[in-house]
Protein backbone atom coordinates (compact mmCIF):
# COMPACT_ATOMS: atom_id res chain seq x y z
CA UNK A 1 0.00 0.00 0.00
CA UNK A 2 3.02 2.35 0.64
CA UNK A 3 3.59 1.97 -3.17
CA UNK A 4 3.27 5.62 -4.67
CA UNK A 5 0.29 4.33 -7.24
CA UNK A 6 -1.66 4.03 -3.66
CA UNK A 7 -0.22 7.30 -2.23
CA UNK A 8 -2.49 9.36 -0.80
CA UNK A 9 -2.64 13.44 -0.08
CA UNK A 10 -3.26 14.18 3.18
CA UNK A 11 -6.65 16.14 3.98
CA UNK A 12 -5.16 18.51 6.29
CA UNK A 13 -2.36 19.35 3.73
CA UNK A 14 -5.21 19.50 1.12
CA UNK A 15 -6.84 21.82 2.70
CA UNK A 16 -3.72 24.15 4.18
CA UNK A 17 -2.83 24.41 0.39
CA UNK A 18 -5.61 25.86 -0.23
CA UNK A 19 -5.91 28.47 2.45
CA UNK A 20 -2.63 29.49 2.68
CA UNK A 21 -1.76 29.99 -1.41
CA UNK A 22 -0.46 33.44 -1.59
CA UNK A 23 -2.58 34.44 -4.46
CA UNK A 24 -5.04 31.58 -4.77
CA UNK A 25 -8.57 31.94 -5.92
CA UNK A 26 -10.55 34.41 -4.77
CA UNK A 27 -13.59 33.55 -2.19
CA UNK A 28 -16.86 35.41 -3.72
CA UNK A 29 -19.41 32.45 -4.28
CA UNK A 30 -22.68 32.00 -2.52
CA UNK A 31 -24.79 29.50 -2.25
CA UNK A 32 -28.04 31.24 -4.98
CA UNK A 33 -24.13 31.25 -7.27
CA UNK A 34 -23.62 27.51 -6.73
CA UNK A 35 -27.26 26.83 -7.67
CA UNK A 36 -26.79 28.84 -10.60
CA UNK A 37 -23.63 27.26 -11.52
CA UNK A 38 -25.50 23.91 -11.11
CA UNK A 39 -28.95 24.77 -13.08
CA UNK A 40 -26.67 26.69 -15.36
CA UNK A 41 -24.44 23.78 -16.22
CA UNK A 42 -27.56 21.13 -16.43
CA UNK A 43 -29.72 22.06 -18.55
CA UNK A 44 -28.66 22.02 -21.64
CA UNK A 45 -28.34 20.07 -25.52
CA UNK A 46 -29.47 16.97 -22.81
CA UNK A 47 -33.41 18.27 -22.21
CA UNK A 48 -33.36 20.48 -25.92
CA UNK A 49 -31.61 18.18 -27.90
CA UNK A 50 -31.33 14.54 -26.88
CA UNK A 51 -34.71 13.59 -25.67
CA UNK A 52 -36.05 13.70 -29.05
CA UNK A 53 -34.02 10.79 -30.20
CA UNK A 54 -34.36 8.77 -26.71
CA UNK A 55 -38.23 9.25 -26.56
CA UNK A 56 -38.37 8.36 -30.60
CA UNK A 57 -36.00 5.99 -30.82
CA UNK A 58 -35.14 4.28 -27.40
CA UNK A 59 -37.58 4.63 -24.66
CA UNK A 60 -41.16 6.39 -26.14
CA UNK A 61 -43.49 8.10 -23.51
CA UNK A 62 -41.21 5.79 -20.66
CA UNK A 63 -38.29 8.62 -21.36
CA UNK A 64 -40.01 10.12 -18.54
CA UNK A 65 -39.19 7.29 -16.45
CA UNK A 66 -35.50 7.42 -18.00
CA UNK A 67 -35.60 10.59 -16.49
CA UNK A 68 -36.58 9.95 -13.16
CA UNK A 69 -34.08 6.86 -12.71
CA UNK A 70 -31.03 8.63 -14.20
CA UNK A 71 -31.85 11.60 -12.04
CA UNK A 72 -31.90 9.27 -8.70
CA UNK A 73 -28.88 7.88 -10.01
CA UNK A 74 -26.69 11.48 -10.45
CA UNK A 75 -28.60 12.26 -6.46
CA UNK A 76 -27.47 9.45 -5.10
CA UNK A 77 -23.86 9.97 -7.15
CA UNK A 78 -24.32 13.49 -6.21
CA UNK A 79 -24.87 12.52 -2.18
CA UNK A 80 -21.60 10.93 -2.39
CA UNK A 81 -20.28 14.01 -4.53
CA UNK A 82 -20.97 16.00 -1.69
CA UNK A 83 -19.63 14.31 1.15
CA UNK A 84 -16.28 14.65 -0.45
CA UNK A 85 -16.87 18.21 -1.65
CA UNK A 86 -17.49 19.37 2.07
CA UNK A 87 -14.60 17.62 3.46
CA UNK A 88 -12.36 19.14 0.75
CA UNK A 89 -13.54 22.18 -0.18
CA UNK A 90 -11.07 22.87 -3.19
CA UNK A 91 -10.67 22.91 -6.54
CA UNK A 92 -10.20 19.98 -8.42
CA UNK A 93 -13.47 17.54 -8.14
CA UNK A 94 -14.01 13.85 -8.21
CA UNK A 95 -9.72 13.71 -8.94
CA UNK A 96 -9.25 15.87 -5.52
CA UNK A 97 -11.43 13.19 -3.84
CA UNK A 98 -9.94 10.40 -5.12
CA UNK A 99 -6.10 11.71 -4.25
CA UNK A 100 -7.45 11.72 -0.77
CA UNK A 101 -8.45 8.44 -0.46
CA UNK A 102 -7.96 6.40 -2.81
CA UNK A 103 -4.38 7.04 -4.27
CA UNK A 104 -2.84 8.75 -6.74
CA UNK A 105 -3.13 6.37 -9.43
CA UNK A 106 -7.05 6.41 -9.30
CA UNK A 107 -6.71 10.15 -8.65
CA UNK A 108 -4.64 10.50 -12.54
CA UNK A 109 -6.95 8.27 -13.99
CA UNK A 110 -10.35 10.02 -12.43
CA UNK A 111 -8.63 13.88 -13.61
CA UNK A 112 -7.96 12.55 -16.86
CA UNK A 113 -11.25 11.28 -17.94
CA UNK A 114 -12.81 14.24 -16.51
CA UNK A 115 -11.20 15.98 -19.48
CA UNK A 116 -13.76 13.57 -21.59
CA UNK A 117 -16.74 15.24 -19.14
CA UNK A 118 -15.57 18.98 -19.86
CA UNK A 119 -13.80 19.64 -22.53
CA UNK A 120 -15.43 17.43 -25.05
CA UNK A 121 -18.62 18.01 -23.06
CA UNK A 122 -17.59 21.89 -24.16
CA UNK A 123 -17.28 20.66 -27.46
CA UNK A 124 -20.60 18.83 -27.54
CA UNK A 125 -22.64 21.34 -26.56
CA UNK A 126 -20.86 24.11 -28.58
CA UNK A 127 -21.61 22.24 -31.85
CA UNK A 128 -25.25 21.90 -30.94
CA UNK A 129 -25.55 25.33 -29.84
CA UNK A 130 -24.90 26.19 -33.61
CA UNK A 131 -27.95 24.44 -34.53
CA UNK A 132 -29.66 26.59 -32.04
CA UNK A 133 -28.53 29.44 -33.54
CA UNK A 134 -29.97 28.22 -37.17
CA UNK A 135 -33.24 27.77 -35.33
CA UNK A 136 -33.37 30.89 -33.24
CA UNK A 137 -32.17 33.12 -35.99
CA UNK A 138 -34.83 31.13 -38.46
CA UNK A 139 -37.72 32.31 -35.96
CA UNK A 140 -36.81 35.67 -37.03
CA UNK A 141 -36.40 35.41 -40.54
CA UNK A 142 -33.12 35.49 -40.69
CA UNK A 143 -30.59 32.27 -41.72
CA UNK A 144 -26.79 31.77 -40.77
CA UNK A 145 -25.05 31.82 -44.02
CA UNK A 146 -23.31 28.28 -44.51
CA UNK A 147 -19.84 29.17 -44.20
CA UNK A 148 -20.43 29.66 -40.69
CA UNK A 149 -21.65 26.11 -39.97
CA UNK A 150 -19.92 24.38 -42.26
CA UNK A 151 -16.78 26.03 -43.92
CA UNK A 152 -15.00 23.07 -46.39
CA UNK A 153 -11.26 22.76 -45.20
CA UNK A 154 -9.50 19.68 -46.86
CA UNK A 155 -11.37 17.01 -46.24
CA UNK A 156 -13.34 18.83 -43.03
CA UNK A 157 -16.41 20.56 -42.54
CA UNK A 158 -15.24 23.10 -40.06
CA UNK A 159 -18.15 24.60 -37.36
CA UNK A 160 -17.06 27.89 -37.61
CA UNK A 161 -19.31 29.21 -35.18
CA UNK A 162 -18.84 26.39 -32.55
CA UNK A 163 -15.26 27.73 -32.65
CA UNK A 164 -16.02 31.87 -31.76
CA UNK A 165 -18.47 30.86 -29.01
CA UNK A 166 -15.27 28.50 -27.48
CA UNK A 167 -13.20 31.30 -27.83
CA UNK A 168 -15.49 34.26 -26.95
CA UNK A 169 -16.31 32.16 -23.64
CA UNK A 170 -12.90 31.44 -22.85
CA UNK A 171 -11.58 34.99 -22.83
CA UNK A 172 -14.53 36.01 -20.42
CA UNK A 173 -13.68 33.05 -18.01
CA UNK A 174 -9.76 34.35 -18.23
CA UNK A 175 -11.20 37.82 -17.22
CA UNK A 176 -12.27 36.62 -13.41
CA UNK A 177 -15.39 34.47 -12.38
CA UNK A 178 -17.13 37.11 -10.51
CA UNK A 179 -18.39 38.33 -13.55
CA UNK A 180 -18.69 34.86 -15.34
CA UNK A 181 -21.11 33.82 -11.85
CA UNK A 182 -23.31 37.16 -12.98
CA UNK A 183 -23.16 36.68 -16.86
CA UNK A 184 -24.41 33.06 -15.85
CA UNK A 185 -27.27 33.84 -12.88
CA UNK A 186 -28.63 36.30 -15.64
CA UNK A 187 -28.57 34.04 -18.81
CA UNK A 188 -29.65 30.78 -16.05
CA UNK A 189 -33.17 32.96 -15.43
CA UNK A 190 -33.98 33.07 -18.96
CA UNK A 191 -33.27 29.37 -19.79
CA UNK A 192 -35.40 28.78 -16.76
CA UNK A 193 -38.46 30.77 -17.85
CA UNK A 194 -38.37 29.08 -21.35
CA UNK A 195 -38.26 25.93 -19.15
CA UNK A 196 -41.46 26.33 -17.38
CA UNK A 197 -42.76 27.92 -19.83
CA UNK A 198 -42.49 24.68 -22.12
CA UNK A 199 -44.24 23.00 -19.40
CA UNK A 200 -46.99 25.73 -18.70
CA UNK A 201 -47.82 26.00 -22.03
CA UNK A 202 -47.51 22.47 -23.47
CA UNK A 203 -50.02 21.58 -20.97
CA UNK A 204 -53.26 22.51 -22.89
CA UNK A 205 -52.08 20.57 -25.94
CA UNK A 206 -51.19 17.39 -23.83
CA UNK A 207 -53.62 14.12 -25.24
CA UNK A 208 -53.24 11.66 -23.03
CA UNK A 209 -53.77 8.96 -25.89
CA UNK A 210 -50.15 9.69 -27.19
CA UNK A 211 -49.42 8.14 -23.56
CA UNK A 212 -50.49 4.58 -24.94
CA UNK A 213 -48.39 2.45 -25.11
CA UNK A 214 -46.47 3.88 -22.41
CA UNK A 215 -43.56 1.41 -22.45
CA UNK A 216 -43.48 0.82 -27.07
CA UNK A 217 -39.74 -0.52 -26.55
CA UNK A 218 -40.46 -2.80 -23.40
CA UNK A 219 -39.04 -1.98 -19.75
CA UNK A 220 -35.31 -2.19 -21.23
CA UNK A 221 -36.52 0.66 -23.51
CA UNK A 222 -36.16 2.66 -20.34
CA UNK A 223 -32.42 2.08 -19.27
CA UNK A 224 -31.63 2.87 -22.88
CA UNK A 225 -33.25 5.77 -23.10
CA UNK A 226 -31.70 6.39 -19.06
CA UNK A 227 -27.81 6.06 -20.47
CA UNK A 228 -29.27 7.88 -23.61
CA UNK A 229 -30.32 11.30 -21.61
CA UNK A 230 -27.95 10.99 -18.68
CA UNK A 231 -25.99 13.55 -20.78
CA UNK A 232 -28.96 16.42 -19.53
CA UNK A 233 -27.83 15.80 -15.95
CA UNK A 234 -24.00 16.34 -16.26
CA UNK A 235 -22.54 19.16 -14.78
CA UNK A 236 -24.26 19.43 -11.31
CA UNK A 237 -20.57 17.88 -10.43
CA UNK A 238 -18.92 21.21 -11.73
CA UNK A 239 -20.47 23.11 -8.82
CA UNK A 240 -17.89 21.20 -6.62
CA UNK A 241 -15.34 22.24 -9.11
CA UNK A 242 -15.52 25.73 -8.21
CA UNK A 243 -15.50 24.88 -3.71
CA UNK A 244 -12.31 27.24 -3.39
CA UNK A 245 -14.19 30.10 -4.00
CA UNK A 246 -16.99 29.61 -2.31
CA UNK A 247 -17.51 31.48 0.82
CA UNK A 248 -18.58 29.14 2.95
CA UNK A 249 -18.46 25.64 1.47
CA UNK A 250 -19.61 23.92 4.26
CA UNK A 251 -22.78 24.96 4.07
CA UNK A 252 -23.27 26.12 0.44
CA UNK A 253 -21.70 23.11 -1.39
CA UNK A 254 -24.54 20.62 0.02
CA UNK A 255 -27.55 23.28 -1.50
CA UNK A 256 -25.55 24.03 -4.37
CA UNK A 257 -25.43 20.54 -5.10
CA UNK A 258 -28.27 18.95 -4.26
CA UNK A 259 -30.50 21.96 -5.19
CA UNK A 260 -29.12 22.29 -8.39
CA UNK A 261 -30.12 18.88 -9.62
CA UNK A 262 -33.50 18.26 -7.90
CA UNK A 263 -34.94 21.38 -9.66
CA UNK A 264 -33.76 19.45 -12.79
CA UNK A 265 -34.70 16.49 -12.27
CA UNK A 266 -38.38 17.84 -11.60
CA UNK A 267 -38.07 20.35 -14.17
CA UNK A 268 -37.09 17.19 -16.92
CA UNK A 269 -39.88 14.68 -16.17
CA UNK A 270 -42.48 17.59 -16.54
CA UNK A 271 -40.82 18.54 -20.10
CA UNK A 272 -40.52 15.27 -21.39
CA UNK A 273 -43.99 14.35 -19.70
CA UNK A 274 -45.46 17.48 -21.54
CA UNK A 275 -43.51 16.91 -24.84
CA UNK A 276 -44.55 13.06 -25.80
CA UNK A 277 -48.06 14.29 -24.24
CA UNK A 278 -48.27 16.57 -27.34
CA UNK A 279 -46.81 14.36 -30.20
CA UNK A 280 -47.19 10.66 -30.50
CA UNK A 281 -43.85 9.48 -29.91
CA UNK A 282 -42.82 8.67 -32.85
CA UNK A 283 -43.07 11.89 -34.25
CA UNK A 284 -40.64 13.38 -32.05
CA UNK A 285 -38.18 15.59 -33.89
CA UNK A 286 -34.37 14.75 -33.53
CA UNK A 287 -33.07 17.95 -33.66
CA UNK A 288 -35.29 20.21 -31.59
CA UNK A 289 -37.36 18.64 -30.17
CA UNK A 290 -39.51 21.03 -27.38
CA UNK A 291 -39.44 23.89 -30.29
CA UNK A 292 -40.61 21.33 -33.05
CA UNK A 293 -43.37 20.13 -30.91
CA UNK A 294 -44.71 23.77 -30.50
CA UNK A 295 -44.49 24.14 -34.31
CA UNK A 296 -46.63 20.58 -34.44
CA UNK A 297 -49.39 22.95 -32.81
CA UNK A 298 -49.04 25.42 -34.87
CA UNK A 299 -47.80 27.64 -32.17
CA UNK A 300 -45.48 29.80 -34.11
CA UNK A 301 -44.68 32.33 -31.71
CA UNK A 302 -43.58 29.35 -28.73
CA UNK A 303 -41.83 28.13 -30.89
CA UNK A 304 -39.38 31.01 -31.73
CA UNK A 305 -39.01 31.41 -27.63
CA UNK A 306 -38.26 28.26 -26.85
CA UNK A 307 -35.33 28.30 -29.77
CA UNK A 308 -34.38 31.87 -28.02
CA UNK A 309 -34.21 29.84 -24.83
CA UNK A 310 -32.12 26.80 -26.26
CA UNK A 311 -29.73 29.33 -27.79
CA UNK A 312 -29.32 30.91 -24.42
CA UNK A 313 -29.32 27.89 -22.30
CA UNK A 314 -26.34 25.95 -24.49
CA UNK A 315 -24.21 28.92 -23.88
CA UNK A 316 -24.60 28.85 -19.99
CA UNK A 317 -23.43 25.19 -20.48
CA UNK A 318 -20.61 25.66 -22.63
CA UNK A 319 -19.61 28.40 -20.39
CA UNK A 320 -19.58 26.41 -17.10
CA UNK A 321 -18.16 23.55 -18.90
CA UNK A 322 -15.25 25.49 -20.21
CA UNK A 323 -14.98 26.74 -16.29
CA UNK A 324 -15.21 23.86 -14.71
CA UNK A 325 -11.73 21.93 -16.52
CA UNK A 326 -9.30 24.47 -15.86
CA UNK A 327 -9.50 24.06 -12.05
CA UNK A 328 -9.07 20.59 -12.67
CA UNK A 329 -5.66 21.49 -14.33
CA UNK A 330 -4.78 23.74 -11.60
CA UNK A 331 -4.88 21.18 -9.06
CA UNK A 332 -3.44 18.15 -11.03
CA UNK A 333 -0.46 21.39 -11.91
CA UNK A 334 -0.41 22.02 -8.29
CA UNK A 335 0.58 18.04 -7.25
CA UNK A 336 2.99 17.92 -9.96
CA UNK A 337 0.89 15.76 -12.23
CA UNK A 338 0.47 17.82 -14.99
CA UNK A 339 3.33 20.52 -16.24
CA UNK A 340 3.25 23.29 -13.49
CA UNK A 341 2.53 25.75 -16.28
CA UNK A 342 -1.30 24.94 -16.22
CA UNK A 343 -0.80 26.11 -12.26
CA UNK A 344 0.14 29.82 -13.17
CA UNK A 345 -2.94 32.23 -11.76
CA UNK A 346 -3.05 35.52 -13.51
CA UNK A 347 -1.78 38.28 -11.32
CA UNK A 348 -4.13 40.58 -11.83
CA UNK A 349 -8.06 38.62 -13.16
CA UNK A 350 -6.71 36.26 -10.12
CA UNK A 351 -7.87 33.15 -12.70
CA UNK A 352 -6.03 30.46 -13.70
CA UNK A 353 -5.50 32.08 -17.59
CA UNK A 354 -3.10 28.96 -19.15
CA UNK A 355 -4.99 26.17 -17.90
CA UNK A 356 -8.30 28.22 -19.47
CA UNK A 357 -6.67 28.97 -22.76
CA UNK A 358 -5.71 25.42 -23.39
CA UNK A 359 -8.98 24.70 -22.93
CA UNK A 360 -10.58 26.67 -24.73
CA UNK A 361 -7.90 25.67 -27.76
CA UNK A 362 -8.75 21.62 -26.93
CA UNK A 363 -12.34 22.09 -27.37
CA UNK A 364 -12.74 24.61 -29.83
CA UNK A 365 -10.74 22.22 -32.20
CA UNK A 366 -12.49 18.97 -31.24
CA UNK A 367 -16.06 21.49 -32.36
CA UNK A 368 -14.85 22.04 -35.39
CA UNK A 369 -14.05 19.20 -36.69
CA UNK A 370 -16.05 16.73 -34.63
CA UNK A 371 -20.00 15.85 -35.37
CA UNK A 372 -21.79 15.87 -31.88
CA UNK A 373 -23.05 12.50 -32.34
CA UNK A 374 -19.90 11.28 -32.34
CA UNK A 375 -18.71 12.81 -28.87
CA UNK A 376 -21.99 12.63 -26.74
CA UNK A 377 -21.29 8.88 -26.01
CA UNK A 378 -17.92 9.47 -25.43
CA UNK A 379 -18.69 12.09 -22.31
CA UNK A 380 -21.65 10.18 -21.27
CA UNK A 381 -18.93 6.93 -20.18
CA UNK A 382 -16.51 9.69 -19.04
CA UNK A 383 -18.56 11.23 -16.69
CA UNK A 384 -20.60 8.13 -15.74
CA UNK A 385 -17.16 6.10 -14.63
CA UNK A 386 -16.27 9.61 -12.80
CA UNK A 387 -19.23 9.03 -10.73
CA UNK A 388 -18.61 5.51 -9.97
CA UNK A 389 -15.15 6.20 -8.58
CA UNK A 390 -16.70 8.86 -6.51
CA UNK A 391 -19.10 6.60 -4.84
CA UNK A 392 -16.86 4.27 -4.71
CA UNK A 393 -13.59 6.31 -3.16
CA UNK A 394 -16.16 7.81 -0.15
CA UNK A 395 -16.45 3.65 1.24
CA UNK A 396 -12.90 3.78 0.80
CA UNK A 397 -13.14 7.32 2.81
CA UNK A 398 -15.61 6.01 5.49
CA UNK A 399 -14.21 2.58 6.08
CA UNK A 400 -10.01 3.21 5.42
CA UNK A 401 -7.96 2.59 8.27
CA UNK A 402 -4.34 3.32 9.18
CA UNK A 403 -2.64 -0.04 9.54
CA UNK A 404 -4.51 -1.58 6.86
CA UNK A 405 -6.09 0.61 4.20
CA UNK A 406 -5.69 -1.54 1.41
CA UNK A 407 -8.38 -3.81 2.81
CA UNK A 408 -11.45 -0.69 2.11
CA UNK A 409 -9.83 -0.20 -1.37
CA UNK A 410 -9.51 -4.07 -2.15
CA UNK A 411 -13.40 -4.74 -0.89
CA UNK A 412 -14.48 -1.49 -3.01
CA UNK A 413 -12.68 -2.31 -6.42
CA UNK A 414 -14.26 -6.02 -5.87
CA UNK A 415 -17.31 -4.79 -5.48
CA UNK A 416 -17.00 -2.88 -8.75
CA UNK A 417 -16.16 -5.79 -10.60
CA UNK A 418 -18.88 -7.64 -9.52
CA UNK A 419 -21.28 -5.09 -10.10
CA UNK A 420 -20.33 -4.69 -13.76
CA UNK A 421 -20.41 -8.26 -14.44
CA UNK A 422 -23.88 -8.51 -12.82
CA UNK A 423 -25.19 -5.08 -14.86
CA UNK A 424 -23.74 -6.75 -17.97
CA UNK A 425 -25.68 -9.75 -17.05
CA UNK A 426 -29.13 -8.00 -16.54
CA UNK A 427 -28.73 -5.42 -19.32
CA UNK A 428 -27.19 -7.64 -22.06
CA UNK A 429 -28.71 -10.89 -23.54
CA UNK A 430 -26.01 -10.46 -26.66
CA UNK A 431 -28.54 -11.98 -28.88
CA UNK A 432 -27.40 -9.17 -31.54
CA UNK A 433 -24.06 -9.75 -33.02
CA UNK A 434 -21.45 -7.08 -31.81
CA UNK A 435 -19.26 -5.41 -33.82
CA UNK A 436 -15.42 -5.45 -32.82
CA UNK A 437 -12.74 -4.07 -34.47
CA UNK A 438 -14.92 -5.02 -38.10
CA UNK A 439 -15.02 -8.59 -36.81
CA UNK A 440 -18.80 -9.72 -36.05
CA UNK A 441 -18.84 -11.93 -32.90
CA UNK A 442 -21.80 -14.09 -32.28
CA UNK A 443 -22.98 -15.67 -29.00
CA UNK A 444 -23.74 -19.69 -29.52
CA UNK A 445 -27.15 -20.00 -29.84
CA UNK A 446 -27.48 -22.25 -26.59
CA UNK A 447 -26.76 -19.82 -24.32
CA UNK A 448 -29.48 -17.70 -25.70
CA UNK A 449 -31.61 -19.49 -24.93
CA UNK A 450 -33.98 -18.26 -21.80
CA UNK A 451 -34.06 -20.23 -18.68
CA UNK A 452 -35.76 -19.86 -15.76
CA UNK A 453 -39.08 -17.65 -14.65
CA UNK A 454 -37.72 -14.07 -15.74
CA UNK A 455 -37.06 -14.98 -19.54
CA UNK A 456 -33.63 -14.46 -19.23
CA UNK A 457 -30.51 -16.56 -20.93
CA UNK A 458 -28.29 -19.06 -19.80
CA UNK A 459 -25.43 -16.70 -20.95
CA UNK A 460 -27.45 -13.71 -19.15
CA UNK A 461 -28.14 -15.95 -15.92
CA UNK A 462 -24.07 -16.67 -15.41
CA UNK A 463 -23.02 -13.16 -15.38
CA UNK A 464 -25.82 -12.34 -13.09
CA UNK A 465 -24.99 -15.40 -10.77
CA UNK A 466 -21.14 -14.90 -11.29
CA UNK A 467 -21.40 -11.05 -10.16
CA UNK A 468 -23.59 -11.99 -7.27
CA UNK A 469 -20.46 -14.61 -6.51
CA UNK A 470 -17.77 -11.69 -7.04
CA UNK A 471 -19.62 -8.70 -4.57
CA UNK A 472 -21.06 -11.04 -1.94
CA UNK A 473 -17.80 -10.77 0.36
CA UNK A 474 -17.46 -6.94 -0.31
CA UNK A 475 -20.76 -6.38 0.42
CA UNK A 476 -20.54 -8.52 3.75
CA UNK A 477 -17.14 -6.85 4.72
CA UNK A 478 -18.72 -3.04 4.11
CA UNK A 479 -22.24 -3.80 5.98
CA UNK A 480 -20.39 -5.59 8.87
CA UNK A 481 -16.76 -3.59 9.42
CA UNK A 482 -16.62 -0.26 11.53
CA UNK A 483 -16.60 2.87 9.39
CA UNK A 484 -13.99 5.16 11.25
CA UNK A 485 -13.86 8.26 9.10
CA UNK A 486 -17.34 9.46 9.44
CA UNK A 487 -17.01 13.33 8.46
CA UNK A 488 -18.08 16.30 10.92
CA UNK A 489 -19.48 18.29 7.87
CA UNK A 490 -21.77 16.83 6.13
CA UNK A 491 -22.29 13.15 5.53
CA UNK A 492 -23.76 10.93 2.74
CA UNK A 493 -26.89 9.28 4.51
CA UNK A 494 -27.46 5.53 4.82
CA UNK A 495 -23.80 4.33 4.55
CA UNK A 496 -23.44 1.93 3.41
CA UNK A 497 -25.92 1.56 0.99
CA UNK A 498 -26.44 5.21 -0.87
CA UNK A 499 -22.64 4.71 -2.73
CA UNK A 500 -23.39 0.83 -3.27
CA UNK A 501 -27.00 2.25 -4.90
CA UNK A 502 -24.64 5.00 -6.76
CA UNK A 503 -22.06 3.03 -8.21
CA UNK A 504 -24.32 0.34 -9.51
CA UNK A 505 -26.67 2.68 -10.91
CA UNK A 506 -23.90 4.33 -12.75
CA UNK A 507 -22.81 0.78 -13.85
CA UNK A 508 -26.06 0.31 -15.48
CA UNK A 509 -26.01 3.05 -17.14
CA UNK A 510 -22.41 2.65 -18.48
CA UNK A 511 -23.37 -1.15 -19.91
CA UNK A 512 -26.42 0.45 -21.52
CA UNK A 513 -24.06 2.41 -23.89
CA UNK A 514 -22.40 1.46 -27.24
CA UNK A 515 -19.17 -0.80 -27.11
CA UNK A 516 -17.65 2.30 -29.63
CA UNK A 517 -17.83 4.30 -26.22
CA UNK A 518 -16.25 1.47 -23.90
CA UNK A 519 -13.34 1.19 -26.44
CA UNK A 520 -13.06 4.75 -26.43
CA UNK A 521 -12.91 4.97 -22.69
CA UNK A 522 -10.61 2.38 -22.29
CA UNK A 523 -8.33 3.84 -25.65
CA UNK A 524 -8.07 7.38 -23.39
CA UNK A 525 -7.73 6.05 -20.11
CA UNK A 526 -4.46 4.17 -21.80
CA UNK A 527 -3.37 6.91 -22.86
CA UNK A 528 -3.64 8.49 -19.52
CA UNK A 529 -1.62 5.75 -17.90
CA UNK A 530 1.23 6.38 -20.36
CA UNK A 531 1.40 10.12 -19.69
CA UNK A 532 1.04 8.92 -15.98
CA UNK A 533 4.34 6.33 -15.68
CA UNK A 534 6.68 9.06 -17.98
CA UNK A 535 5.83 12.44 -16.32
CA UNK A 536 3.57 12.38 -13.19
CA UNK A 537 4.66 9.72 -11.05
CA UNK A 538 8.09 10.79 -10.84
CA UNK A 539 6.95 14.57 -10.36
CA UNK A 540 4.47 14.12 -8.02
CA UNK A 541 4.85 16.74 -5.10
CA UNK A 542 4.35 13.65 -3.11
CA UNK A 543 7.36 11.70 -4.33
CA UNK A 544 9.65 14.62 -2.60
N1 LIG B 1 -26.18 18.59 -18.97
C1 LIG B 1 -25.61 19.34 -20.00
C2 LIG B 1 -26.46 19.38 -21.20
O1 LIG B 1 -27.48 18.74 -21.23
C3 LIG B 1 -24.24 18.89 -20.31
O2 LIG B 1 -26.13 20.06 -22.14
Amino acid sequence: MKHSLWRTKPVAQILSEAESKEGGLKRVLSAVDLTAIGVGAIIGAGIFVLTGTAARDAAGPAIMLSYVFAGITCILAALCYTEFATRLPISGSAYSYAYASVGELFAWIIGWDLILEYTIGSSTVAVGWTHYLSECLKGFGLTVPTWLLALPVGPLQVNVAAVLLIVGLTGLLCFGIKESARFNALMVLIKLAVVLFVIVAGIPWVQPANWHPFFPFGVSGVFQGAALIFFAYIGFDAVSTAAEEVKNPQRDLPIGIIASLLICTVLYVAVSAVITGMVPFSQIDAGAPLAAAFGSVGNALAQKLIGLGGFVGLTTVVLILLMSQPRIYYAMARDGLLFPWFSKIHPKFRTPVNASVVTGLIAAIMAAAVPMEELHHMVSIGTLFAFVVVSGSVLIMRYKTEETPQHSVGAVLQLALGLTVFCFGLAHDFSKPVQLFGLSLTTPAFFLQPVGLLGLSLAQALKILTGLLIMAKPLYTLFTAKQVNIPTGFKCPWMPVIPILAMAGNIYMMVNLNIDAWIRLVVWLVAGLIFYFVYGQKRSKLAE
